[in-house]
């Protein structure tokens, strides 16, 4: 079965539609497979939100059987609510225990989080940023918003902002309410890696999948860079590789 539907790529783009989630998630998968047997020193930066969670599933079950070892890679997630400790159910910290961490060797010592129940937010994105400044990320995961969003860079965001807390947009707060498990709505503050943070990794790769996501994908691919649509500015970095299913890529025009 052939699950690929269309690949295309210029100078700075690898774009490949899938036919179905699943089998966009599964290469998703294999290109971070591959980037950490080429190097199991890899340092990845890691995305949170449903649409991860079949990649995640797919790690999981290449540790579980033998196909790799993430011991030696090093990880840094995206962002983090204000206010969620890592004991929350609803902080990315806990999704990232259920959904990957829990279940294969990745080295406690080497996995960064941003704390979201820190006293003083301000130093805590202070800090997380040094530990960025003082890495390289060589690969990163980004899911996209409905708004265009990465991380939690929203709509206004500009192209060298850094680790900083930000103030969530209606949009958002709507979209996230159906992964809550205990509260009954997201936090309106979080603190995310900036747009330069992210831009600074030397491969990222973009999963986006379903017709929620269609408008935000032709946007981002087709626009130019724009602070509207922050994912916009992926097309400045040199080498972004896209991920889409056939619903998420129905709006673009080519
Ligand atoms: C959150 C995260 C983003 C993620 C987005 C989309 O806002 N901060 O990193 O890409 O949700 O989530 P989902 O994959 O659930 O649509």
């Amino acid at each position: 079965m052939n699950d690929l539907l269309l690949k295309q790529s210029n100078n700075s783009a690898k774009i490949e539609v899938f036919a179905t989630a699943q089998a966009a998630s599964e290469a998703v998968a294999d290109r971070i497979l591959a980037t950490v047997r080429s190097n199991p020193k890899a340092v990845l930066g890691l995305a949170t939100g449903q649409t991860p969670r079949r990649v995640y599933a797919k790690l999981v079950d290449a540790v579980k059987n033998g196909q790799i070892s993430f011991s030696e890679a090093t990880t840094f997630n995206l962002d983090e609510y204000c206010g969620l400790s890592a004991s929350h159910a609803d902080s990315f910290a806990a999704y990232m225990q259920r959904e990957l961490f829990a279940a294969t060797d990745f080295d406690g010592d080497k996995i960064n989080l941003i704390d979201g129940a820190a006293p003083d937010m301000h130093a805590e994105a202070k800090r997380y940023a040094q530990l960025l400044a003082a890495s390289q990320i060589d690969l990163q995961l980004l899911g996209i918003g409905t708004n265009g969003h990465i991380g939690f860079n929203e709509p206004g965001s500009s192209s060298d902002s850094r680790v900083r807390i930000v103030e969530l947009s209606e949009e958002t707060l709507n979209a996230n309410q159906p992964t809550l498990i205990e509260l009954e709505e997201v936090p309106g503050k979080a603190i995310t890696m900036g747009i330069a943070d992210i831009l600074g990794a030397r491969e990222i790769i973009i999963l986006a999948t379903g017709a929620a996501k269609a408008e935000a994908m032709r946007r981002s691919i087709e626009d130019l860079p724009h602070a509207a649509c922050p994912a916009s500015y992926l097309s400045s970095h040199g080498n972004v590789h896209w991920f889409l299913d056939a619903d998420s890529a129905a709006l673009l025009s080519k």
